[in-house]
C-alpha cells in the first residue's frame, strides 16, 4: 500500500509528496488548484467548481464565477445521466450534490484529477492546461462496473463570460453574445461583441473567439441557458430540464444567456471503459478553434499532452531538491511553494479569495525571485524588465497596472519601487551576470534608461522623501497596505521602510563602486550610515523598533501606544537590513517572541486595533485579528524565521517555520480549514472570532519567502557575488540533511551533517573530495555535477555567514 502522507481525515499527499488526494467532497472550505500556463488559466475546487481566463483572470474571464466560498456553486460541470433509468448525478460533486460511493479528488502539479463512482459507473475526470496553448482539456473516463450494458449521456455545463468580471448587468450583456454551433467542428464557437475594458472605449468586440468542442462528437448542444436549465421559475442546476429529459433544444444565436452545454452519447457493455475528451479555450482567430481541436483531436493525443504537461511542472521544479528529517518541510519546499509562487502568483495571479490578473509592482517582483531558486534566473530578469517598464522618469511606479488594457495606478505608496533594486541585487548575486545592469528598459512617460538608471532613480526618489530626521516618509502607505493615510500630508515616517532602505543603500553602494560609479558609492554609503543612525536614535522604543510616525507626530508601535503597541517588521528588518546593533537585535527578537509569538506564527502587531482610526488607514477597518489587524500575515511571518537565523536562533527559526507551515497546520483541519498543501496569505489571530483559521489561500507573497526562509535560512544556502555561502541554521537535532541545488551552470549536491547537535557553525566543508578553506563554494560554472560535504560544528574559523 502506497503511503499516505499527513492524512487529516479529508485528504493526504502521495508517497512522493506531488499530489495532494482528497478524499471527500465536503472539506471544510474549497481547496482548489490554480493551474496556469501563464496565457491561459483554470482554477478548479474538491468539488469542481472554479473559473478559467484567458491573460487576465478578472478582465478576460471566460466563464461565470461568483466569489461565494461557502456554497462554492459557480463552475464548469459535467452531468452524468442513465437513459434507461432517467438518473443522474455530477461526476464531481458539483452541482448535483448527490453522494457518492466513491470521491477523489487529486491535486497535481499542473492538473486535477477528480473521481467518483455511482450507480455503478466509475467516472474520472482529469482537468488540465496544455504547456503553450491558450486552452484547457478535460478528459473523461467511464468504465461500467455493473453487469447490464449501460446507455449514457454525458452533458457539459459553463456559462460564457467572455469579458470582464463580473458582468453584473446580465440583461445588457447578454445582448452582445452570438452561439453557433458547428458540426464540422465537433463544438460550439462563442463570439461577444463588446468587450467593456476599464480605461477604453467600450464600443469594441472582445478580442478572442471560444470554443467548446469534444470527440466523440456531441449528440446534442444548448447554447442558451433557459434552454438547457428549463423555463423560469423551475429550471435549477441540481435539475437542469436538459438532463432530466436526456435531450437537448439545440438552441443557438445572438442575444443568448450564453452557456456551453454539449451532450455526448456513450453505450458501455459490462466492464467496457471510454474515453470522451472536452476542449475548452479562447483563441485570436477563429480557424485557431478548429486548429487547436485537432491537435489534441483524440483520446491519445489528449494523454500525450497531459504526459507533457506533467513533465514540464516536474523540471520546472525540480531543479531544487531537498531531504530532511522533516518531511512537511521537503513537501513544501521540494514542490508546493515553487508550484504556487508559479502558477498561482506569477502566472495565474488569481485564487479563489483574490480573483485578480493585474501585477502589483511590488508583489510580482518578490514573486520572482522562486525562478532563482530553480535555475531560472531569466524569468526573474524578465519580470524585472517588465516592472522597469511601470516605472516614471522621476523614479515612482505604478502600484498596479493590467495586462491587456494597461491601466495602472500610481499611489502614494513609499515602498514599491525599492523593491526593484531589491530583486535586482537578488538576481545578480544569483547570477553575477553584471552585463544586464546595461539592460535597457523604456520609462513609461519617456525616455529610457539601463536597469542600473532605473534602480538609481527609484533609490534618489525614496532619498528625497525624508523627515526633517532623515527618516522616510511613509506617505500612503509602506509594504502594509493597510497604513494608506498615515503619512499623507507628508509628515508620517516609516521605521520599516528606513530599513529596507538602508539595506538597499548598502547593497547599491558597492554595486555602484563596482561599477566605477565611485561618487554614488560613497554617498550612498554615507546615507546608509545616517539612515541607521537616524533609526536607532528615533526608532528604538526601549525593547523594540516602532512602527511609524503619523502626521501628527503620533507614535505606532510604542509601549505607549495602547492597541498596535509592537508591530513585527520593524524588528524582522532591523536584523535582516543590518540596521540594529547586536543587543538590539537580541532584544528586539525576544520582544516579538514574548509579545508577538504565539500558537500559530508571530502576530503582525499587537493589540489589534477595535475602532477605526481614519487617520492610520483601512487596516483599523478590518475586524480586530484578521488580515492585516494584527492576525498572522505570512508573507511578514517569514520574515521573523530569516531574522531568527541570521541572530543563529536555530531553534526559535523552526519553531516558527513549524507553526506556519501549512502541512503541520493541516493536520487540525476542523480549525484551519483550508487548503494544507499551500501557503495562507493570513491566519486569524487570538482577538478574532475564530482564532487559528486560515484565509487567503493561493495569492499571496508568502510563497517565495517561505522558500527562502527554508533554502537561504534554514539552510543557510546564500547566492552571493563571490558563490554561494553554505551556512545552516537548523534544528540541532536534524541529523543530516541533502540538497540538490543548481548555481550557475553548475549542479551542487550537498550533504550537511550535523554530527555535534549544533545545527550551525562549520567544522569543515570538502568540494569533490578536496578539503575547502571555508564554507564559500565558488561557482564552478562547467555545466558538471559537485558534491559538496559540509560537517556542521564548533568553527575554528569565522565562516562566511550574512
Ligand atoms: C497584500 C498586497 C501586498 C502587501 C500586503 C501587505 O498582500 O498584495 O503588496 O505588501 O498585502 O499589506
Amino acid at each position: 500500500m502506497p503511503e499516505k502522507l499527513f492524512h487529516n481525515g479529508y485528504g493526504y499527499f502521495n508517497e512522493s509528496g506531488d499530489e495532494y488526494v482528497i478524499t471527500r467532497p465536503d472539506t471544510p472550505c474549497p481547496w482548489v488548484n490554480v493551474i496556469s500556463n501563464g496565457i491561459y488559466g483554470l482554477i478548479i475546487s474538491q468539488a469542481g467548481s472554479g473559473y478559467s481566463w484567458r491573460e487576465h483572470a478578472t478582465l478576460n474571464r471566460i466563464t461565470r464565477w461568483e466569489q461565494d466560498l461557502i456554497k462554492d456553486q459557480w463552475g464548469k460541470y459535467l452531468y452524468l445521466r442513465d437513459n434507461a433509468t432517467g438518473r443522474y448525478w455530477s461526476v464531481c460533486w458539483q452541482p448535483v450534490r448527490r453522494q457518492p460511493e466513491r470521491y477523489q479528488c487529486r491535486h497535481g502539479l499542473g492538473y486535477t484529477i477528480i473521481s467518483s463512482l455511482q450507480e455503478g459507473i466509475e467516472a474520472s475526470a482529469t482537468f488540465f492546461v496544455p504547456v503553450d496553448d491558450p486552452l484547457e482539456i478535460w478528459i473523461v473516463r467511464l468504465r461500467n462496473l455493473s453487469s447490464s450494458t449501460r446507455h449514457l449521456s454525458l452533458f457539459t455545463y459553463l456559462e460564457w463570460l467572455l469579458g470582464v468580471a463580473p458582468d453584473w448587468h446580465r440583461e445588457f450583456h447578454k445582448c452582445f453574445f452570438e452561439t453557433e454551433f458547428q458540426e464540422s467542428l465537433g463544438g460550439m464557437i462563442v463570439r461577444k461583441h463588446l468587450w467593456d475594458l476599464p480605461g477604453s472605449q467600450w464600443n469594441r468586440s472582445w478580442g478572442y473567439v471560444a470554443f467548446l468542442t469534444s470527440s466523440p462528437p456531441p449528440g446534442g448542444f444548448d447554447c442558451d441557458k433557459e434552454a438547457f436549465l428549463g423555463r423560469y421559475p423551475y429550471g435549477s442546476l441540481v435539475s437542469p430540464r436538459a438532463v432530466v429529459e436526456g435531450s437537448n433544444l439545440q438552441s443557438m444565436g445572438r442575444g443568448v444567456d450564453a452557456v456551453g452545454c454539449l451532450r455526448v452519447d456513450i453505450e458501455l457493455a459490462p466492464g467496457e471503459e471510454k474515453g470522451v475528451v472536452f476542449r475548452l479555450g479562447a483563441v485570436e482567430e477563429p480557424v485557431e478553434a478548429g486548429r487547436l481541436t485537432a491537435k489534441y483531436g483524440d483520446l491519445q493525443a489528449a494523454e500525450t499532452a497531459l504526459t507533457t504537461a506533467r513533465c514540464f511542472w516536474r523540471e520546472l521544479l525540480s531543479p531544487l531538491q531537498v531531504k530532511t528529517p522533516d518531511l512537511a518541510f521537503d513537501i513544501l519546499n521540494n514542490w508546493w511553494l515553487k508550484y504556487q509562487a508559479i502558477s498561482g502568483r506569477l502566472w495565474g495571479r488569481t485564487g479563489y479569495y483574490q480573483p485578480g490578473g493585474a501585477f502589483g509592482f511590488r508583489d510580482q517582483l518578490q514573486d520572482s525571485q522562486v525562478f532563482l531558486l530553480i535555475n531560472r534566473p531569466e524569468l526573474t530578469l524578465k519580470q524585472i524588465r517588465l516592472h522597469a517598464r511601470h516605472q516614471y522618469r522621476s523614479g515612482t511606479v505604478q502600484h498596479w497596472w493590467h495586462p491587456l488594457s494597461e491601466m495602472g495606478a500610481v499611489t502614494e505608496s513609499s515602498d514599491d519601487l525599492l523593491w526593484l533594486p531589491f530583486v535586482f541585487i537578488a538576481y545578480l548575486k544569483e547570477t553575477a551576470d553584471f552585463s544586464a545592469l546595461d539592460v535597457v528598459e523604456p520609462y513609461l512617460d519617456g525616455g529610457e534608461g539601463t536597469l542600473y538608471e532605473h534602480c538609481v532613480r527609484a533609490i534618489n526618489y525614496v532619498l528625497s522623501k525624508l523627515s526633517p530626521r532623515g527618516i522616510p516618509l511613509i506617505r500612503g502607505g509602506d509594504w502594509n497596505d493597510g497604513m494608506n493615510a498615515t503619512g499623507l500630508q507628508n509628515k508620517g515616517e516609516s521605521i520599516w521602510l528606513g530599513h529596507l532602505l538602508h539595506w538597499i543603500l548598502v547593497e547599491f553602494a558597492y554595486l555602484a563602486t563596482k561599477k566605477g560609479d565611485w561618487e554614488l558609492g560613497t554617498r550612498y554609503r554615507t546615507q546608509a550610515d545616517r539612515l541607521k543612525e537616524a533609526l536607532n536614535r528615533h526608532g528604538w522604543d526601549g525593547e523594540w523598533y516602532i512602527r511609524a510616525t503619523d502626521d501628527r507626530g503620533t507614535v505606532l508601535g510604542s509601549k505607549t501606544s495602547s492597541e498596535g503597541k509592537i508591530f513585527l517588521n520593524p524588528q524582522t528588518w532591523a536584523v535582516l537590513a543590518g540596521v540594529a546593533p547586536p543587543e538590539r537585535a537580541r532584544t528586539a527578537m525576544d520582544s516579538v517572541e514574548r509579545l508577538l509569538e504565539w500558537d500559530y506564527g508571530p502576530l503582525l502587531f499587537w493589540p489589534p486595533y477595535t475602532r477605526v482610526i481614519p487617520s492610520i488607514g483601512y487596516l483599523t477597518r478590518y475586524a480586530p485579528g484578521t488580515r492585516e489587524n494584527g492576525g498572522v500575515y505570512t508573507h511578514a511571518a517569514t520574515w521573523a524565521i530569516l531574522a531568527e537565523c541570521q541572530l543563529r536562533h536555530a531553534e526559535a527559526a523552526y519553531r516558527l517555520y513549524c507553526k506556519i507551515n501549512p502541512i503541520r497546520r493541516g493536520q487540525d483541519p476542523e480549525l484551519y480549514r483550508v487548503e494544507p498543501y499551500v501557503t495562507s496569505g493570513s491566519v486569524n489571530g487570538p482577538h478574532s472570532l475564530h482564532p487559528g483559521q486560515g484565509g487567503w489561500t493561493w495569492y499571496t507573497g508568502s510563497a517565495t519567502w517561505l522558500l527562502k526562509a527554508g533554502i537561504e535560512g534554514i539552510l543557510g544556502l546564500r547566492p552571493t557575488y563571490a558563490g554561494l555561502v553554505i551556512d545552516p541554521c537548523m534544528p540541532p537535532e536534524w541529523e543530516k540533511v541533502k540538497v540538490r541545488r543548481h548555481f550557475r551552470e553548475a549542479v551542487y549536491e550537498i550533504e550537511i551533517e550535523n554530527p555535534h547537535h549544533t545545527g550551525q557553525g562549520i567544522a569543515g566543508v570538502w568540494v569533490d573530495g578536496n578539503p575547502q578553506e571555508d564554507n564559500l563554494i565558488p561557482a564552478f560554472a562547467d555545466g558538471g555535477v559537485h558534491k559538496i560535504r559540509v560537517i556542521l560544528g564548533p568553527t575554528k574559523k569565522k565562516p562566511h555567514a550574512y
